[in-house]
C-alpha cells in the first residue's frame, strides 16, 4: 500500500462521515457544546462558511438534518478551492481516491512544492487532488494565499501524512448527497422561517498577529458589522441561527442587544502565528432562541 494512503474498516458510511480536511476553526472540540444547542426541531439547515463542515456531518450522522424527508442542508463558502472539493467527492470519490494514491506514493519535500505550484488547473479532480493533498502535508493544515491568491503555506514536517483516506473520503460522498453546495458570500444565502443557520465566521481579532486570512479577502470590522445585520433581518424572518466568533469587546458589543443572546465557552485554538498564543481561549456562542445556559 502507498504511504499515506490508509485502509480503514469498512462502517455503515453515513455515520462515520467527517471532516475530509483539517481546518483552521474546526469546530470537532465544541461540538458536544454546539450539538446541545441546535432547535430541537427546524426545517433546512445551512453552514455558510463551512470550512470542514464539523457540525454539518455530526448533524447528518445522527439524522438530525431530515434530508430527504422535507428538509435539506446548504453548505457554502468563498474558498474555491474547498468548494470544488466538496462537490468532486459529492459526485464520484473514486478519481479523487486514484489521484490521492498517486500523490500520496510520490511525496517527499520536491513533489510537495511541484504541486504546490500548480496555481491554475483546470481539471476539478486534480484541483481537489491537491487542495487535499497540500492540506494533509502542509505546515499546520493552513490553507493562506498570497495577493495573486495562490496558496503559500510551506511543508509540515509529518513523518507518514494520512493523505489519501478512501472510506473517509466514501463517508462524505454518501453523506453529500442531494446537499446543495455552493460558492458563495455568506450574505447570498436566502433562508426562509424555521430553517437554522450556522455561522461559524473568520474569528474577529483585535490585533494584525491573530490568523484571520483564508481565502484571498479579508474578514475585518465591515464584515462582521455586515453579519450582525444578516442576523437581525433571519431573526425578523423567523429564522434560527447560531454562530461562533472569538470573545472580543467589538463581538460583544454588536450582539449585546435583543433578540441576541450570548454564552461564554473555552476552545482550544488550534492556529495562530505565535506559538503562545495556542491553548484555551473564550470563545463566544450567540443565538436567537433557547434559554441562556442550555440548548432548546
Ligand atoms: C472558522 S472557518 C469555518 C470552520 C468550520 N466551521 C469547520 O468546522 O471547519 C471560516 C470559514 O469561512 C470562510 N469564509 C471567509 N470569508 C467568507 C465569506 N465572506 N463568506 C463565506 N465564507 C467565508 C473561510 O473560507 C473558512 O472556511
Amino acid at each position: 500500500m502507498p504511504v499515506g494512503c490508509m485502509s480503514q474498516p469498512t462502517l455503515p458510511n453515513f455515520q462515520r462521515a467527517k471532516p475530509f480536511v483539517k481546518w483552521v476553526g474546526g469546530k470537532r472540540s465544541l461540538l458536544p457544546e454546539l450539538l446541545r444547542r441546535v432547535p430541537a426541531q427546524f426545517k433546512n439547515y445551512y453552514e455558510p462558511f463551512v470550512g470542514g463542515g464539523a457540525l454539518f456531518y455530526t448533524l447528518n450522522n445522527k439524522g438530525i438534518i431530515d434530508i430527504g424527508g422535507g428538509g435539506q442542508a446548504f453548505l457554502s463558502d468563498v474558498n474555491f478551492d474547498l468548494i470544488i472539493t466538496y462537490q468532486v467527492i459529492q459526485r464520484d470519490p473514486e478519481p479523487l481516491i486514484a489521484k490521492l494514491r498517486e500523490y500520496a506514493a510520490k511525496h517527499n519535500k520536491g513533489y510537495y512544492y511541484h504541486i504546490r505550484s500548480q496555481h491554475q488547473l483546470d481539471d476539478r479532480v486534480e484541483i481537489a487532488a491537491r487542495f487535499i493533498y497540500l492540506n494533509k502535508t502542509c505546515f499546520n493544515g493552513l490553507w493562506r494565499v498570497n495577493s495573486k491568491g495562490e496558496f503559500n503555506v510551506p511543508i509540515g514536517s509529518y513523518e507518514n501524512p494520512a493523505i489519501c483516506q478512501p472510506e473517509d473520503l466514501r463517508a462524505c460522498h454518501v453523506s453529500l448527497q442531494a446537499v446543495e453546495i455552493t460558492l458563495c458570500d455568506f450574505c447570498d444565502i436566502a433562508p426562509c422561517t424555521d430553517d437554522f443557520v450556522y455561522f461559524d465566521p473568520p474569528y474577529h481579532t483585535q490585533t494584525s498577529s491573530g490568523f484571520t486570512k483564508y481565502a484571498q479577502d479579508d474578514f475585518g470590522e465591515g464584515e462582521h458589522k455586515a453579519l450582525r445585520d444578516l442576523c437581525r433581518c433571519l431573526h425578523e424572518r423567523g429564522v434560527f441561527f447560531m454562530l461562533s466568533n472569538s470573545d472580543t469587546p467589538l463581538v460583544r458589543a454588536l450582539y449585546a442587544d435583543a433578540p441576541f443572546r450570548i454564552e461564554v465557552m473555552q476552545a482550544p485554538r488550534m492556529v495562530n502565528r505565535n506559538p503562545t498564543g495556542r491553548g484555551a481561549i473564550n470563545e463566544l456562542l450567540i443565538r436567537n432562541y433557547g434559554k441562556e445556559t442550555d440548548g432548546e
